[in-house]
């Protein structure tokens, strides 16, 4: 049976369909009663009991059209010899790359390091199999992954300058796009239906840059899914022209940021869209959130659209409030 997001996305419904991105994380307490005792977060992403549970926990609470897997972009990095730590308040920090380590890392190595990944999407699909929802699988863009491996923690203003395209470089890019599609495979051979690719820091890509870093590497992991037959989803974040990300790479369904128009989007973009709207708007009162949603609904009406933030959930976001975001979002389709 088709899902409500697959019908959204061949046109045989007009029901917007809803999940959030972020959706399982710390504005839940019942996720920060988890992560309280579990302080190693790589460790926690890898236990398939807690994760699986933390997946599903915003689909108990709000019913969400899809359950994304409890997981990290930089579970790849991890598993190819780096190591990562999430430090409170400061974000990931991550040990300096090892490129004989990255060279020499074989698939079955790579594949057990990351086996409880995909008992979680087994787990996850078990547990919700009444429910006829999607289950989505990601990874982050090679370009956000190199990214983090070389500069080693978020790029913040002024820690950071675009790589030079050497071979160095390259051969970054060739491991990634390989183990990026062995990722992508096992999470589709264990039950996600749709794959999202998290490009967060395309933004920072300079024009003339991006057919290298972002539109190349992007397009061979979404001819890659379309072939295994799986759903794509794109999410170039901050990038200067999402049309021209579109033309260039071809996705199923392209996520937008909440910098961009979204009229703008919806007059000049064809294929499905997800997101945009502004995770800060939740923080604001009912009134406010009411009549910021149903405005977007209404940009969006009569097209393909899944609705989504143009970020994750904030942590200071009132759970009540996502209720009430859920409700507007049900209650526009009549
Ligand atoms: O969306 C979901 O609910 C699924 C889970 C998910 C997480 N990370 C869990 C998480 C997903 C899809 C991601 C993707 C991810 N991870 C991205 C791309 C999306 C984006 O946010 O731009 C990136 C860049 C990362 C890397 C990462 N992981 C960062 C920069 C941080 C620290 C910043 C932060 O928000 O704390 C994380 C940690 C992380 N990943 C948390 C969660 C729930 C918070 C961990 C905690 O409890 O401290």
């Amino acid at each position: 049976m088709r899902t409500l997001i697959q019908d959204c996305i061949n046109n045989k419904s007009s029901k917007t369909p809803i999940w959030l991105m972020r959706q399982a994380g710390r504005y839940l307490p019942e996720f920060r009663s988890i992560r309280k005792e579990n302080q190693d977060f790589i460790k926690l992403c890898l236990n398939t009991k807690l994760a699986s549970e933390i997946t599903i926990q915003p689909i108990t609470r709000f019913d969400f059209d899809a359950a994304i897997i409890f997981s990290d972009i930089l579970l790849v990095p991890f598993a190819l010899g780096q190591q990562v730590n999430f430090k409170k308040d400061f974000g990931p920090d991550l040990q300096k790359i090892d490129i004989e380590k990255l060279n020499n890392t074989k698939k079955e190595d790579f594949l057990k390091k990351l086996n409880p990944v995909y008992e979680i999407i087994r787990e996850t699909k078990k547990k919700i199999s009444e429910k006829n929802k999607d289950t989505i699988g990601f990874v982050g863009a090679p370009w956000t992954l190199l990214l983090y491996m070389l500069n080693r923690k978020s790029p913040k203003e002024g820690n950071f300058n675009v790589f030079p395209k050497n071979r160095d470089i390259d051969n970054i890019l060739i491991k990634l796009d390989n183990f990026l599609k062995i990722h992508i495979e096992a999470q589709i051979e264990n039950g996600a239906s749709i794959i999202q690719i998290f490009d967060s820091w395309a933004g920072l890509v300079p024009e003339k840059d991006l057919d290298y870093f972002v539109y190349k590497p992007i397009k061979s992991l979404v001819d890659f899914i379309k072939k295994k037959r799986s759903i794509s989803i794109c999410f170039p974040r901050n990038i200067d022209n999402y049309k021209k990300f579109v033309e260039n790479v071809n996705p199923d369904i392209i996520n937008i940021d909440y910098n961009v128009d979204p009229s703008t989007i919806r007059d000049t973009i064809d294929i499905p869209v997800q997101g945009g709207f502004d995770p800060k708007i939740l923080l604001q009162n009912k009134d406010i959130v009411r009549d910021e949603v149903t405005k977007y609904l209404k940009t969006f009406d009569q097209k393909r659209y899944i609705f989504n933030l143009g970020h994750g959930v904030l942590p200071d976001t009132n759970p009540d409030m996502v209720k009430y975001l859920v409700d507007i979002v049900r209650s526009f389709n009549g």
